[in-house]
C-alpha cells in the first residue's frame, strides 16, 4: 500500500543498526554463513547478481530499504532487500535465482507485501513446477510492510536442484512483494503459531509487555470478556526485551482480558512474560534515565510526536500528544495525555483515545464548550471537546470529549466530517466570537495541492467548508495577536507543520494574507506545533509547545516537546513578526543562580564562568558587540556564537539571521539532556536544537573574538528536574 511520507518515520533504532553492521559482510552470492548454514541470497549487492529479472517491478538491483510513496518497510536484514514496489503497485516482473542443490533441511526468509499466492508470491521451483509457495500478510487496505520470518521444510528435495521464482504479477492494492535473506539450514526454524493467546483476569493496573526494537512487528489483539477491544502492532519480544511497555487495563478490573497475536515463534516467550502489575516495570529509574530530559516534557513510555488537544480546563493545562505506547518508533497512533498546573511540571495520565475501526487517532485540538453548543455539557461543567483525525480508510474527523478532563468518550455520532479529497488531517478548533461559530482549520490535500481548509460549525458536529488558504502543510494552527501589545491593532496568523507563517485578516469566512510565508524557527526537530485553546482572558498569553525531535536511543522512550514558549507579534522594520520567548513560569526551576555584573569581555580574558558547572542550564546574557566580531557562550559542549558582523547566530553551526535590538543581543540558552533552546533578538529569533551533551561535560564558558563586547548583564541559572520525585502516574 503506498502512503504518503508521513508514514515512513518508523524508527528500529539501535537494534537495526547493529543488524546493519553484522549482515553487511554477506553478499548477494552464494555462500556459506554461520553454523553450517548456506546462503541464497541476502541481496546486499549493487545489482541482481546472477539473479534474473523480468518486467519494471523490481528495479535494477535490491532495494535499500522504503521506497518512495511506500509505508515504512522493517523487518529486513542488512540494507537491501527484495521490494517490487518500484513504480509503485502498477508494475509487475520477475526475480529468478540461478540453480542451486537442497542441501539442507529447511530454507528459511524473511517475507512482506501482498498475499495473492499466485501473483505476489515466492515459488521453490523443482524441474520447473512450484513444489512451495509463500505470500506476504497482506490482502486489504491497512496492514504493514514489515517482512516476517518464515521457512519451508525440503528435506524431501535433498539432493536435488532447485530454483527460487520471486513474482508480483498484481497491479491492485498490496501489488508488490518483498523477501530478504533466503538460507538453507539444518537448524528448524521455530514455527509462527497463529493467534497465540493469554487471557488474564485483571486485578492490577497494567500489563507489562516485552519489546525488542526492530523485531517484527505482531499484530497484538485485546479482547475484553471476548469483545475487540483495540489492535496495536507490537515488536514482541521474543526472548530478552530492550524494554518494557504498559498497557492500562485499570478499565477491566475484575474482567478477562485476553491479548491474542497472530504469529508467534512457538519459542517466544513473548506472552507467557507479560506481568500483570500496580507498577510500570522499571518505574524505579522512571525519569532519571540519562536521556530523559528533565524539563522538556516526554512520554513515560513509548514513542511521542505532535503536541494535541492543547486546553486550559477547569486550572489545569492539558497536553495531549501522538503516542505509540508500544514501540520506540512511530505507530499506534494513540493521545497520550498530561496535565500541569504551570506548564513546568507535568504529571502523565495514560492514553485518552486509543485506535478504533475508524482508524488510529491522528492529531487534533481541543476547546471548552462554554455554552454547551455539543450538548456535551453538564451544568456547571462546560465540556472539554477534542477534535481529532481517525486515520482509516477512508481518512475523517471525529470528536469526543470530558466532563472532567479524566474520563473521554468517543462522540458516537462519529465521523463529523468525511474525507474532503486525499490527504486531510489535523483539526485545529477555536471558538470565533465576532460570528458566534466555530472555526476549523484543517490540513487538505488539493489537487496535488497542500491547503489548509477553513470550515464553520455551530456545534462542532455539523461542518460547512468556507474557503482555503494554499501553501501549508500538516497540523495547522489559527490565531489572532495584538501588535506589541496593543489590544486595538490585532492581527490572525496562519501557521502548520515547519512552523512558517502568514500575518493577515480574517473575516469569519476567509483569510486573507499580508506577508507572504515568513520563516518560522530558526533550527531543526521542531514540527507540528500548537498553541492552547481557553487561556483565560485575564492571562491573554498565546502559549505554544513543539514537537521536540530529541532521539533518545536506548531509552524506553523517545522524541519530547519543546518548553511552553509564548507567542507574540513585535513590530519590526519589515512588519509584524512572530516572537517565541520561553514562558516565565521556567524560573520555577532555578535551584541556584549564578549573576554577574557588567563587565567588558576582550579576547584575553579568563572565562568568566569557569567557576559554574551546571548539567541543566539556563543562560541570560545581555550584551553590546561592540568592536568583537564573535562573542561565543558554551553551554555543555555546544558553541552558541553571535557574529556580531552579519548579525548572525550559529549554534553548533546551525546560523539564523538574528538582529541587534537597539544596538543590542539579548540571548536566553536553556540546555537540557537531550536538546538546547537559544532564543535570541528578543525572541524574533528561535533556534531549537536536538543535542546531547557529554554527561561529564558541565563546563560553561564566554568569550569574545576580535575586539571587546559589553556585557551588560550575565546570568545562569542551574534549574532542578521539573519531574521532581514524581513517580509512575498517581491517578
Ligand atoms: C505530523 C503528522 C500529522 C498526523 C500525525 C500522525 O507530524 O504527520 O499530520 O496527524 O503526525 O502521527
Amino acid at each position: 500500500m503506498a502512503r504518503a511520507a508521513i508514514l515512513s518515520r518508523s524508527m528500529n533504532g539501535l537494534a537495526r543498526h547493529l543488524i546493519i553492521l553484522l549482515s553487511s559482510f554477506c553478499s548477494l552470492a552464494l555462500g556459506r554463513v554461520a553454523d553450517g548454514d548456506l546462503m541464497i541470497a541476502d541481496f546486499e549487492g549493487n545489482d541482481w547478481g546472477a539473479w534474473r529479472v523480468t518486467g519494471e517491478a523490481f528495479g535494477p538491483g535490491p532495494a535499500r530499504g522504503t521506497l518512495p510513496n511506500q509505508m515504512a518497510v522493517d523487518g529486513f536484514l542488512g540494507k537491501g532487500l527484495v521490494n517490487s514496489f518500484h513504480g509503485g503497485d502498477g508494475t509487475t516482473g520477475t526475480l529468478t535465482s540461478p540453480e542451486f542443490k537442497i542441501e539442507r533441511k529447511f530454507i528459511s526468509f524473511l517475507i512482506g507485501g501482498g498475499k495473492d499466492p499466485e501473483k505476489t508470491c515466492m515459488n521453490l521451483l523443482i524441474d520447473g513446477k512450484a513444489v512451495r509457495n509463500a505470500t506476504g500478510p497482506n490482502d486489504k487496505p491497512g496492514g504493514s510492510e514489515t517482512l516476517a520470518p518464515e521457512f519451508w521444510d525440503v528435506s524431501e528435495f535433498a539432493g536435488k536442484l532447485a530454483i527460487i521464482q520471486i513474482v508480483d504479477n498484481a497491479t491492485g492494492g498490496w501489488g508488490h512483494i518483498n523477501v530478504d535473506q533466503i538460507v538453507q539450514t539444518d537448524r528448524k526454524p521455530p514455527q509462527l503459531l497463529a493467534d497465540a493467546k493469554r487471557e488474564f483476569r485483571i486485578e492490577k493496573r497494567y500489563l507489562n509487555l516485552p519489546i525488542k526494537n526492530g523485531a517484527p512487528k505482531r499484530s497484538v489483539t485485546t479482547l475484553v470478556d471476548g469483545r475487540m477491544e483495540v489492535k496495536n502492532d507490537i515488536e514482541l519480544a521474543d526472548a530478552a526485551p530492550d524494554w518494557w511497555a504498559f498497557m492500562d487495563v485499570s478499565a477491566w478490573r475484575g474482567r478477562a482480558v485476553t491479548l491474542q497475536v497472530d504469529k508467534l515463534a512457538e519459542d517466544s516467550t513473548a506472552l507467557s512474560s507479560i506481568e500483570q502489575s500496580d507498577s510500570i516495570k522499571g518505574a524505579e529509574g522512571l525519569y532519571r534515565e540519562p536521556l530523559r530530559g528533565q524539563f522538556h516534557f516526554s512520554s513515560q513510555r513509548g514513542w511521542n510526536n505532535d503536541p494535541n488537544g492543547l486546553v486550559f480546563y477547569r486550572g489545569e493545562y492539558h497536553l495531549f500528544y501522538q503516542h505509540n505506547p508500544y514501540g520506540w518508533g512511530w505507530g499506534n497512533m494513540h493521545w497520550g495525555h498530561a496535565v500541569s498546573g504551570d506548564l513546568v511540571h507535568w504529571q502523565e495520565l495514560g492514553d485518552a483515545l486509543a485506535p478504533d475501526p475508524l482508524g488510529p487517532m491522528f492529531s487534533g485540538s481541543a476547546v471548552v464548550d462554554w455554552q454547551n453548543t455539543s450538548g456535551f455539557g453538564k451544568p456547571g461543567r462546560p465540556a472539554q471537546v477534542l477534535i481529532y483525525t481517525a486515520d482509516g480508510d477512508p481518512t475523517v474527523q471525529c470528536i469526543a470529549f470530558s466532563n472532567d478532563g479524566r474520563n473521554y468518550a468517543k462522540f458516537s455520532g462519529n465521523p463529523v466530517l468525511k474525507q474532503i479529497t486525499g490527504g486531510n488531517r489535523d483539526p485545529k478548533v477555536m471558538w470565533h466570537e465576532p460570528t458566534k461559530k466555530w472555526v476549523m482549520t484543517l490540513y487538505v490535500e488539493q489537487n496535488g495541492k497542500h491547503t489548509i481548509e477553513f470550515l464553520c460549525s455551530p456545534d462542532l458536529k455539523d461542518w460547512t467548508r468556507m474557503s482555503h488558504t494554499d501553501g501549508f502543510f500538516e497540523c495547522p494552527d489559527f490565531f489572532q495577536l495584538p501588535i506589541d501589545g496593543d489590544a486595538a491593532n490585532r492581527k490572525w496568523v496562519l501557521t502548520a507543520g515547519s512552523s512558517e507563517y502568514m500575518i493577515g485578516t480574517f473575516d469569519g469566512t476567509t483569510f486573507t494574507p499580508e506577508t507572504p510565508k515568513l520563516p518560522g524557527n530558526r533550527g531543526r526537530g521542531f514540527y507540528a506545533a500548537q498553541t492552547f485553546s481557553d487561556i483565560p482572558s485575564r492571562d491573554g498569553r498565546r502559549i505554544q509547545i513543539g514537537w521536540f525531535q530529541t532521539e533518545t536511543l536506548g531509552m524506553p522512550f523517545n522524541q519530547s516537546m519543546t518548553i511552553p514558549l509564548e507567542l507574540k507579534l513585535a513590530a519590526t522594520a519589515e512588519g509584524p513578526r512572530l516572537t517565541w520567548t520561553p514562558v516565565k513560569e521556567l524560573d520555577a526551576l532555578r535551584a541556584k543562580s549564578h549573576r554577574f555584573g557588567a563587565m567588558t569581555l576582550r579576547p584575553d580574558t579568563a572565562n568568566p564562568l569557569a567557576g559554574v558547572k551546571a548539567e541543566l542550564v539556563e543562560l541570560r546574557a545581555e550584551f553590546e558587540p561592540g568592536d568583537a566580531s564573535e562573542v561565543a557562550f558554551i553551554v555543555r559542549g555546544a558553541r552558541i556564537v553571535y557574529d556580531a558582523k552579519k548579525q548572525e547566530l550559529a549554534v553548533n553551526d546551525y546560523r539564523a539571521p538574528a538582529p541587534l535590538r537597539d544596538g543590542k543581543q539579548r540571548l536566553t540558552i536553556f540546555c537540557d539532556r537531550a536538546g538546547l533552546e537559544v532564543f535570541a533578538s528578543d525572541g524574533l529569533t528561535y533556534v531549537p536544537m536536538p543535542f546531547q551533551p557529554k554527561a561529564d561535560d558541565l563546563a560553561l564558558g564566554a568569550e569574545a573574538k576580535g575586539g571587546d563586547a559589553k556585557v551588560s548583564a550575565l546570568q545562569v541559572h542551574e534549574l532542578k528536574s521539573s519531574w521532581g520525585t514524581q513517580q509512575a502516574r498517581t491517578n
